[in-house]
Formats: C-alpha cells, sequence, structure tokens
C-alpha cells in the first residue's frame, strides 16, 4: 500500500501543475494512494463550501496533503486564503514553512542555496485586529502582530537545527528590531537563547530590508535564514525571482509532529489557467519535499537530480513534466 495523500488541486493553474507533480512521483517508483478534494474558490462558487471540519478531520490521518494553488479573481480577496489555506497552517499547526532556493550558478557565480524558515502560525497572519466605525470618514483598522515565546521558539530551533545538519552551520535572523522593538525584541532574545545551545552554528543578523538587497546582490551569504509569517511571505517570493524564477520556488509547511502540507510557493495565476503553460517545476520539487517527510529520500534526492540544469526545462506544463519524468 502506498502513502495516504491529500490532493487539494485548488484553482487556476493549481490542478494542471499537480498533476505533474503526481506523474513525476509515480516515475519515481513511489506508490501513493491519494484522496481528491475539490475544494477553492470555484468549488466555492459553485456551493459555498471553503473548508469543512469533518474534511480538517480527515485530513490530520493522512500521510501528507499536496496542494497546488488556491484563490479566484471572482471570489473577494481573503475568503479562499483565509478560509482555506491559511485555515489549513493555522488548524494542523503546520508552524514551519520551509522553502528552499537553488542557484544554478554561472559564468560569473558558483551554484549555491539557500534556506528560509518562515513562521507560519502567528505574526500579522494571526488575524488580531478589526475595524471600529467602518465606512465613515472616521474609520480605524487595526492588525496587529501575535508573537508567542512558544511560536518563535519553536520556529528559531527547527532553524537551528536545520542549520547545524547542513555543512555550512550558518543561520541568519531577518527581523525589523530597529523599528518593532517589541516583536524583534522577542525573536532577537529567543534566537540568542537557542544560539547557545548549538555552538557550531554561526550565526547573523540583518535587517528584512537590507536582506532585500543581498538576496539581490549576493544570496551567497546565506545558508538558512529565519523570520516571521510576513516578512517570509515577502522575501521567500524575492528568493524565487533571484533564484530562477518563482516557477521553481518549492515549500513545505510542516508539523513535525503531525501532518504537513507541500506546495508551490507560487498562485493559482488564473491569467495563464487552462492553457498549459505554468512551469510545474515548482510543484514537482514540492513533491519531492512531501517525498523526504514520507521517508523516500532516494526518491526525492532523484527527482531533485531529474530537476537541474533549468535551461532544458523548457515547453508546456505537461511537456516539462515528461521532461523531468523522462530523465527519471
Ligand atoms: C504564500 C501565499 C499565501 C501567504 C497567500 C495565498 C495567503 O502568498 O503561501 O506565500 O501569504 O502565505
Ligand atoms: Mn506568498
Amino acid at each position: 500500500m502506498g502513502h495516504k495523500i491529500g490532493v487539494i488541486g485548488g484553482d487556476g493553474i493549481g490542478p494542471e501543475v499537480l498533476a505533474e507533480g503526481l506523474k513525476v512521483i509515480a516515475a519515481a517508483g513511489v506508490e501513493l494512494d491519494t484522496v481528491d478534494y475539490r475544494l477553492g474558490g470555484a468549488r466555492y462558487l459553485d456551493d459555498g463550501v471553503v473548508l469543512p471540519d469533518e474534511v480538517l478531520e480527515e485530513w490530520r490521518g493522512l500521510d501528507a496533503l499536496y496542494l497546488g494553488a488556491v484563490g479566484t479573481p471572482e471570489v473577494p480577496p481573503g475568503l479562499i486564503e483565509r478560509g482555506l489555506l491559511l485555515k489549513m497552517r493555522f488548524e494542523l499547526d503546520l508552524y514551519i514553512n520551509q522553502r528552499p532556493f537553488v542557484f544554478e550558478g554561472d559564468g560569473d557565480r558558483g551554484a549555491h542555496d539557500f534556506v528560509v524558515i518562515r513562521e507560519n502560525t502567528e505574526g500579522t497572519y494571526a488575524g488580531e485586529g478589526g475595524f471600529l466605525r467602518k465606512n465613515t470618514p472616521h474609520e480605524i483598522a487595526t492588525q496587529g502582530s501575535v508573537n508567542t515565546r512558544h511560536g518563535v521558539e519553536r520556529c528559531v530551533r527547527y532553524a537551528f537545527e536545520l542549520a547545524n545538519g547542513r555543512p555550512r552551520k550558518h543561520l541568519t535572523l531577518a527581523h525589523k528590531t530597529n523599528v518593532l522593538t517589541f516583536a524583534g525584541d522577542l525573536w532577537e532574545r529567543t534566537f540568542h537563547e537557542v544560539a547557545a545551545e548549538y555552538a557550531d552554528v554561526e550565526t547573523a543578523y540583518n535587517h528584512v530590508d537590507a536582506a532585500c538587497i543581498y538576496f539581490v546582490q549576493s544570496p551567497e551569504q546565506y545558508d538558512v535564514i529565519v523570520t516571521d509569517n510576513l516578512f517570509g511571505d515577502i522575501l521567500t517570493d524575492l528568493g524565487g525571482a533571484v533564484s530562477g524564477g518563482i516557477g521553481f520556488a518549492s515549500s513545505a509547511n510542516l508539523n513535525p509532529e503531525g501532518v504537513s502540507m507541500f506546495e508551490p510557493v507560487h498562485g493559482s495565476a488564473p491569467d495563464i489557467a487552462g492553457q498549459n503553460l505554468a512551469n510545474p517545476t515548482a510543484a514537482v520539487l514540492s513533491g519531492a519535499m512531501m517525498l523526504d517527510h514520507l521517508g523516500e529520500t532516494a526518491a526525492a534526492d532523484r527527482i531533485r537530480k531529474a530537476c537541474e540544469d533549468t535551461s532544458v526545462l523548457v515547453g508546456s506544463t505537461t511537456e516539462v513534466g515528461d521532461i523531468i519524468a523522462g530523465r527519471l
């Protein structure tokens, strides 16, 4: 029997890229027992369903979840994001969002990779705040950032563990301690306290705005980066853009003690949906991260290898899937 996987294709290009991911996993010889869940903006428009509690309960019993992308322009912004994707992250306590970036290197620059560890259940995403006197000239909107010692520490600890297991053993905290003097202070203190337990890991600190410059100018300075939810969201789009394009950026939403979810960093791209145009590599590489998590590390390594030399991975969605599968 194969691993039990919940598959949520979602909206836009989501189902197209996931189909290629599943094709490649099969080509790598790993058997999955998939259960399909039709969820997302299109489903919501059909019958109003976003994410029933029974479905969440079912998911807790699976080995992993594999998600394409959710969201469609016909649905008000936030409804599917908060009601489905963020609900998944919060309810399943997927507190680590791990996003690796690979730089292939060219004439001027050697090959390199770094990993961003994004806190995935707190910060400005927690939904703290609200409106007062909405739709009046005196309207007030607040949206606070929630940072708990528990939430920050488990994320920072995960990042130190990861860095400690990598050859370079280097971890950078990215935040904005010069302005966010409360949240930043908690992150920085926690970071230094945990650092004391990892004598072999060299540490650094960057303000997140400066990190944006270094991502572009000198990404080789990074090994592992740990940051909060919103900074991590922004930095990882930039990470994708500077490391070959968002079409190659994969991610794992991890609950190290429970069920985890794997998805490309990119969104549903409604403008190119249904045209066999989307690059499926991000979904394929997210599938490889899922296989790592399932203990299928040899197959995961082979898939990553098959995704190397990205200049050859050109063509339609299905063609790129075929090229990768063919290399296996
Ligand atoms: C991501 C996405 C999500 C986020 C959106 C779709 C809610 O941009 O996974 O990076 O902001 O986390
Ligand atoms: Mn994002």
